[in-house]
């Protein structure tokens, strides 16, 4: 069997008293990209939260490479190479651009760190030109660069990234995809959240679809019909 980067089993979780996911579980194979789809409150983003750790399965279980995580704290989930470049950018809007890449440092167990600011700016080289500026002061597409490149600066081995895509112009959206793309080339293990299904059936290996909380439909992006009837049900028009 393949080795799975990711693997969610059974995880129910909640706010409160307030039940969101119900038994979810998904596999996210090594090298590959899973495209998670979902309307709005689908649960698209508890599903990042329980994995980073922020949040706690009630029930469930989630390993990284074969181990179980789900006990563990958010800094020894992310020490495992797990990075989230999260929905909304967070970044440090009062630091420069390259404070927030330093502040976000890590050496992955231990090995030489493969990512620094250097790497970085090679990747993005308009970050490079602002990297004294303060990030408040970035466009919206330059925001999000500097929040891949932020989770890049812990020197991941599973990317999960939280709808990359939201807020920004077609043609920012378009070089956001491409950076997609090199990562996975690189051999990243990315779980992409998105709610426009386009975008997802174009870059994914794999597609999950949620829908409250549970999962609707999953398979290969070329097993899945985009204009199946299932699809417009849970995503709205394709
Ligand atoms: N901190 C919270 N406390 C209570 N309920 C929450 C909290 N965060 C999210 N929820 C609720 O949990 C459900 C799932 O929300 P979630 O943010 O996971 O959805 P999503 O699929 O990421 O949606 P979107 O596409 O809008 O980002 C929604 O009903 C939402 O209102
Ligand atoms: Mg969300």
């Amino acid at each position: 069997m393949a080795t799975s980067a990711l693997a969610l089993d059974n995880i129910s979780a909640f706010y409160g008293d307030s039940h969101v996911l119900h038994g979810v579980s998904f596999t996210l194979g090594e090298g590959r990209l899973l495209g998670l789809l979902g309307r709005n409150g689908a649960g698209k983003s508890t599903c990042m939260n329980v994995i980073v750790g922020l949040l706690r399965a009630r029930e469930g279980d989630i390993s990284v490479f074969g181990e179980s995580v789900r006990r563990m704290s958010p800094e020894l989930i992310a020490s495992r190479g797990v990075a989230l470049v999260p929905q909304g950018r967070r970044i440090f809007r009062s630091l420069t651009v390259r404070e927030n890449l330093i502040v976000a440092t890590r050496n992955g167990n231990g090995k030489k760190a493969a990512w620094t600011d250097e790497t970085v700016f090679a990747m993005f080289p308009r970050l490079r030109e602002r990297r004294s500026q303060l990030a408040a002061h970035l466009s919206g597409g330059e925001q999000q660069m500097l929040a891949i490149g932020r989770a890049l600066m812990n020197n991941p081995r599973v990317l999960l990234m939280d709808e990359p895509s939201e807020g920004l112009a077609p043609q920012i959206v378009a070089e956001v995809m491409g950076t997609i793309r090199t990562l996975k080339a690189s051999g990243l293990s990315i779980l992409l959240v998105e709610q426009n299904p386009r975008l997802v059936f174009d870059i994914a290996d794999d597609v999950v679809i949620l829908n409250s909380g549970e999962i609707a439909l999953a398979g290969s992006a070329k097993a899945i019909n985009p204009n199946d009837a299932r699809v417009a049900q849970y995503l709205g028009v394709f």
